[in-house]
Parts: C-alpha cells; structure tokens; sequence
C-alpha cells in the first residue's frame, strides 16, 4: 500500500484502496509480485519494497489489475524487470493471452509494447478522475 500511495499520481484516481486490495487477493484467482530496490523478487523487509503488480485470471487468459513502481525507483529497469517476471510466470502457468487497460497517454505505454503488448482497442471515457474529468482507455494484449 505505501508503494500505491506514492505511484499512481492523485489527479487520475487510480489507486486502489486497501479494501479494494484486500477483497481482491481473497479471490483464488488473483496474484501479486512484489520486486525490491535491488530487483529482487523475495521481500525480507517491507521497507525494501520498491513496486508490484496485481493479477487476475480466467481459464488461460490473465489480466494485469495493477502495475506500479514507486517514484524513487523510476528509470532503472525495475518496471522491465518485474513486467517480464509477470510475463515469465503467466507463460509457465499455461496462460495463453495476457490483457491490461491503460489510460490514454500513459507513459508505461511505452514498457508495455517493448515486451510485444499490443494496443487492441479503445474504451471511450472509461476512467473518470476525481475532477471528473473522463479519460479513456487503452486495451492491450499480448498472445504469448
Ligand atoms: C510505468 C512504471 C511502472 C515504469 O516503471 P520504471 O521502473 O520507471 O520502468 P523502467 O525503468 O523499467 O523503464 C521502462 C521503460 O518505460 C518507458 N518509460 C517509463 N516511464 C516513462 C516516462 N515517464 N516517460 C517516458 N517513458 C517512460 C521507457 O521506455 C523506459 O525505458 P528506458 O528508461 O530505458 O527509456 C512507473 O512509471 C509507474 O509506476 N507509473 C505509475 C503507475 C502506472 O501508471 N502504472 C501503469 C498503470 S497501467
């Protein structure tokens, strides 16, 4: 939850509360990573958390919830590092087909179509920001 405060910038109301969270992680088809300053994926302390991902599936298709990495992390490959284990994990599990959603204009746009996500679609006006603002997004997916 701290990396989720400091991530997401306020103005686009993406973070996820911990209910949300929590309620989420109970379903037997969702999962986490976790990765360190260090690139690691085995957190010891909590403190040395430096971003996640959250992850849900049906039969062989997993959509990707939540990706994030906190600013003081940013622009040393951790976001690479962690999009690939996810990718890496999801193929090994016998996941077919990866999906995300992403606001329009969001930089991780770029992350995501160096690892073969493509953009499939276009959902008008499906974020509303706290300001009310609508924004929508982008569908991509990878066929793994
Ligand atoms: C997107 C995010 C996870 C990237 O994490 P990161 O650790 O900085 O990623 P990396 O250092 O591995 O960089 C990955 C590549 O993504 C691109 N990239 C990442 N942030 C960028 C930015 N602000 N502007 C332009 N390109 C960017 C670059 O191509 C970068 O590679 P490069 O540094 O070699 O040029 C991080 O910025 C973040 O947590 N953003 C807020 C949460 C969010 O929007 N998540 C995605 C929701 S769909």
């Amino acid at each position: 939850m701290a990396v989720m405060e400091q991530a997401f910038a306020p103005e686009f109301g993406e973070a996820w509360n911990r209910r949300q969270v929590s309620d989420a992680l109970l379903m037997p088809n969702t999962r986490y990573g976790l990765i360190t300053s260090e690139g690691q994926p085995n957190v010891r302390t909590l403190d040395t958390v430096a971003g996640f991902f959250l992850s849900r599936s049906i039969l062989d298709e997993e959509e990707l919830l939540l990706f994030a990495i906190s600013p003081a992390f940013r622009r040393r490959g951790l976001g690479h590092a962690l999009l690939a284990r996810f990718i890496d994990s999801a193929r090994s599990t016998g996941m077919k087909r990866l999906f995300l959603e992403m606001r329009d204009g969001n930089p991780a746009g770029i992350l995501y179509s160096s690892h073969g996500f493509r953009a499939v679609g276009r959902r008008p006006n499906y974020y509303r920001t706290p300001a009310g603002i609508t924004l929508d997004a982008i569908s991509h997916a990878l066929d793994l």
